[in-house]
């Protein structure tokens, strides 16, 4: 029976142009979640848009508009870019739909219920860039304007009527948790960085908000919506349609496996939310990964801050998949990273094109006037064994994948391609005309690795590989991570297509 696979990046907030680092999020989910897929898993993958809160009111205001006009019309752009990305997606949940307004005013009561949330006031600082409350040490002072340390975003004072959630009850809870469940944080750093926020104590949080309106109305309590946060996690059970835990798909997929996020949202999602969840009874997930930024220069890529790069545009310079590969090979995963169109270009010439385009074609183009582009016979050799061999071990890869360390995956794709072109050239398959057998298994072999390697370059760039696999006949549900054991996968005969050109070199003068 297959086994279910649940991941998710964050809903993002629309806003009118989405950005890279926006892109960089979903590419990186999408990586994962294609490996899982071609590796026998049921994947669920989650995605979509963050639609309350303030700061979205405010944005509608600015444009006239009225917020779920406001929203219908943003929250497109990013269902387009689900599209232009190529995402696996399963759902793209907004959070102004139906379905995920009963989730969350559900998990309130349950809350409510369980005696987790009370009536209070709270006075204090708000910043509604980050939709974030901020205690006093985490404020300081940059040029006369107050703003919040750790993301530089200006606050303001709030003071109002607002229900609380008791998270201070939570602090030894959340402790032993992250005790019990190691890899529940990752990578390390911020694993420790979360552990220490929590030791430093928690203090309960302001779970709803009075002074405006566009959100989720508190049950029972109208003057109230629900804090855009509790509203905005709890998207990742919504899909899923809870509450009704007795359906398929809540059954199937929850706890989800793993929640993609950037640094800058980590506390809600390895703090606030296993608090929520464990307050209402319901089993958190499993992991939650905190990336890096893209970075414009050394600062982080936003709109605020106005130094965006539209990945639509270098999408239509220099093609999706280069764009892909490239963030997931030359982005350190879990740090900081820049794009650079330099570095993307020595990308697409180097590795791409005369790398891995190099190989397919001229094995290829080998093939078809040396085997009448047809599947060759073979009888393999010690050498022929110890290349295909070194890309079959299906343990060490999927280790790399449990533990997302891309860029190992990525180092040990792009070492097998330089192995892969060095047997080609050092086999000299043009030298053997006298001895046929040779010459075949030698084909035989180049096109098993070719075969093997796009399989592990499928997550990062689908639609590529879906023209090499095109070129065998293969489909797009043949394609497999245990097959990558199988030396003999090709039947002697078949037909061999002439194979579309993969990438364009760029040349600069
Ligand atoms: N709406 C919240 C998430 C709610 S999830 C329950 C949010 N939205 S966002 O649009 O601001 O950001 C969405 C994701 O994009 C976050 O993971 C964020 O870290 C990521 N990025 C936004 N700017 C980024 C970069 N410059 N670089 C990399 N990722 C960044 O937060």
């Amino acid at each position: 029976m297959a086994k279910n696979y649940y991941i998710t990046t964050p809903i993002y907030y629309p806003s009118a142009k989405p950005h890279m680092g926006h892109a960089y999020s979903s590419i990186v989910a999408d990586f994962f979640a294609r490996f899982k897929s071609i590796d026998g898993f049921k994947v669920y993958f989650l995605t979509g848009t963050d639609e309350h809160g303030l700061k979205i009111q405010r944005s509608a205001e600015k444009n006239n508009k009225d917020p779920k006009v406001f929203c219908d019309e943003i929250s497109k752009t990013f269902k387009d870019l689900t599209k232009i990305l190529n995402l696996s997606n399963t759902d793209f949940i907004r959070t102004t739909e139906e379905r995920h307004i009963t989730s969350v005013q559900n998990l309130w009561n349950i809350l409510k219920k369980n005696k987790q949330i009370y009536l209070s006031k709270y006075s204090g600082w708000y910043s509604v860039s980050d939709e974030a409350f901020y205690n006093d040490d985490e404020i300081e002072e940059k040029e006369g304007l107050k703003v919040s340390k750790s993301s530089g975003s200006s606050v303001e004072w709030v003071e109002e009527e607002s229900f609380f959630f008791k998270l201070s009850k939570w602090e030894k809870s959340l402790l032993e948790f992250y005790e019990n469940n190691k890899d529940f944080i990752r990578p390390k750093s911020r694993r420790n960085e979360v552990i220490s926020f929590v030791k430093r104590g928690l203090k309960d949080l302001s779970v709803s908000r009075k002074s405006f309106s566009w959100g989720i109305k508190v049950p029972n309590d109208d003057n109230h919506v629900v804090y855009v946060w509790l509203d905005a996690l709890t998207n990742y059970l919504s899909s899923l349609n809870y509450p009704d835990e007795n359906n398929k798909l809540y059954k199937s997929f929850w706890p989800a496996d793993l929640h993609i996020i950037g640094k800058d949202i980590l506390r809600f999602h390895a703090v606030y939310w296993p608090a929520f969840l464990l307050a209402a009874n319901i089993t958190p997930p499993k992991k939650v990964y905190g990336h890096g930024w893209i970075l414009s220069g050394d600062e982080k890529m936003s709109k605020s801050k106005g130094n965006i790069l539209d990945p639509i545009e270098i999408i239509k310079v220099y093609g999706l998949d280069p764009l892909r590969y490239y963030l997931l090979k030359e982005v350190s995963f879990g740090n900081d990273g820049s794009i650079s169109e330099t570095k993307l270009e020595s990308c697409i010439n180097s590795d791409l094109a005369n790398n891995f385009g190099n190989l397919c074609q001229r094995v290829i183009s080998f093939a078809e006037k040396n085997c009448s582009s047809l599947i060759p016979d073979h009888s393999f050799n010690d050498d022929d064994l110890k290349i295909l061999n070194s890309l079959s071990n299906v343990d060490k890869i999927r280790t790399m994948i449990d533990n997302q360390d891309i860029n190992q995956y990525m180092n040990f794709i792009i070492d097998r391609l330089f192995a892969s072109n060095k047997y080609f050239n050092d086999q000299e398959p043009w030298k053997r005309k006298n001895d046929k057998l040779r010459l075949s298994t030698i084909v035989y072999t180049a096109l098993e690795l070719i075969r093997k390697i796009s399989i592990l370059l499928y997550p990062v760039m689908p639609q590529t590989i879906l023209k090499v696999f095109r070129a065998f006949n293969i489909d797009e549900k043949q394609i497999n991570i245990s097959s990558l054991k199988n030396n003999d996968f090709f039947k002697e005969k078949d037909k061999i297509n002439k194979l579309d050109i993969l990438f364009k070199k760029i040349e600069n003068d």
